[in-house]
């Protein structure tokens, strides 16, 4: 039997997806879980024939283009790519795959729970419970905001954005408007394209965010985009930090331009802005947009579906380079 590929998998993954690896490849695990430091990522690109790896290795254009590299595939588990560079990769002729569709509902489920723990008051809420300051019921008290008849504004209409407005169109009765770079739909749901991402933000009740991270889209929901939104509207972010520039954000929660907002993305994950995790109008989770066993476990199938392909010299479910 020829040699098996060489893979290097960065971090630890769903026990079917490893066993999966283990039994096509000549493959190297990493059960610690253990974030693999650059000099590692460096030997991995110099000794394995591909790479199983994630968001949180940052696989810059020094490590992408490493001397002496042997990796010929970099096979991303995630949709987003931002954490590698793509330009460095097809300079080096580095294959690039990533795991579209297999998280979309998964992820669109959780902007659901933000946009709606951020317009019910959840986390402020619940803060105020556990701490034992719940003294007794009001008809005042807590006053969220309805979504019903109210307007989402979503940033990026794929795959994901379009999951979300589905759900809050037929499932909670909200207008959609939407901002998409490219002509998209049509859709099985009403939905209104709008000429640019400001005209969104100044219509929604709701903003919800599904662009990639990086390049041009950092920074893009800036203190000035943030002022040209409605007074009192939610932010949802599920899609990558860098997106949003969160001092202005944490500004605008304070004084009550926005009423709240729902974050599971962060700039520079792990670390979470001090002044985020002091304000009671945020609702903050850990990257978990993904996080289900069944899509943890799709996203590790499609990523091995890529290095199955490659190897095997057929075309790839899933390139990006
Ligand atoms: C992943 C994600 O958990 O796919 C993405 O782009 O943000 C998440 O679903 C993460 O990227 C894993 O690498």
């Amino acid at each position: 039997m020829a040699e098996r590929p060489r893979v290097v998998v960065t971090r630890k993954l769903p026990e079917a997806v490893e066993a999966r690896v283990a039994a096509l490849f000549d493959a190297e695990l990493n059960p610690e879980d253990e974030p693999l430091p650059r000099a590692a990522l460096a030997q991995a690109m110099r000794e394995a024939d591909g790479l199983l790896c994630a968001v949180t290795d940052a696989m810059d254009a020094g490590l992408v283009g490493t001397d002496g590299r042997r990796v010929r595939i970099v096979a991303n588990f995630g949709v987003g790519v931002n954490n590698i560079d793509l330009k460095a990769a097809e300079a080096a002729g580095v294959a690039v795959t990533n795991t579209p569709g297999v998280l979309t509902d998964a992820t669109a489920d959780i902007a659901i729970a933000l946009m709606l723990a951020a317009t019910r008051r959840m986390s402020e809420t619940e803060a105020i419970l556990r701490s034992g300051g719940w003294v007794g019921w009001r008809p005042t008290q807590w006053l969220g905001m309805g979504v019903q008849g109210k307007t989402l504004g979503i940033v990026g209409m794929g795959r994901i954005g379009a999951a979300v407005a589905r759900r809050a169109a037929l499932g909670f009765g909200m207008r959609i408007v939407y901002f998409n770079r490219s002509p998209v739909g049509p859709f099985d749901f009403p939905a209104e394209a709008l000429p640019s991402v400001e005209a969104v933000l100044a219509g929604a009740d709701v903003v919800s965010l599904h662009l990639p991270g990086g390049g041009a889209n950092a920074g893009l929901i800036s203190a000035e985009r943030i002022a040209g939104m409605k007074r009192g509207a939610y932010l949802v972010n599920t899609a990558r930090g860098d997106v949003v520039d969160e001092a202005a954000l944490a500004a605008a929660l304070e004084s009550g331009q926005l009423a709240g907002a729902g974050l599971d993305v962060f700039a520079e994950e792990p670390k979470v802005p001090e002044r985020l995790v002091r304000l009671r109008n945020v609702t903050l989770l850990p990257h978990i947009g993904s996080a289900t066993l069944e899509t943890r476990t799709a996203m590790g199938m499609l990523a091995v579906d890529n290095l199955e392909a490659f190897f095997a010299g057929q075309p790839l479910p899933a390139r990006v380079v």
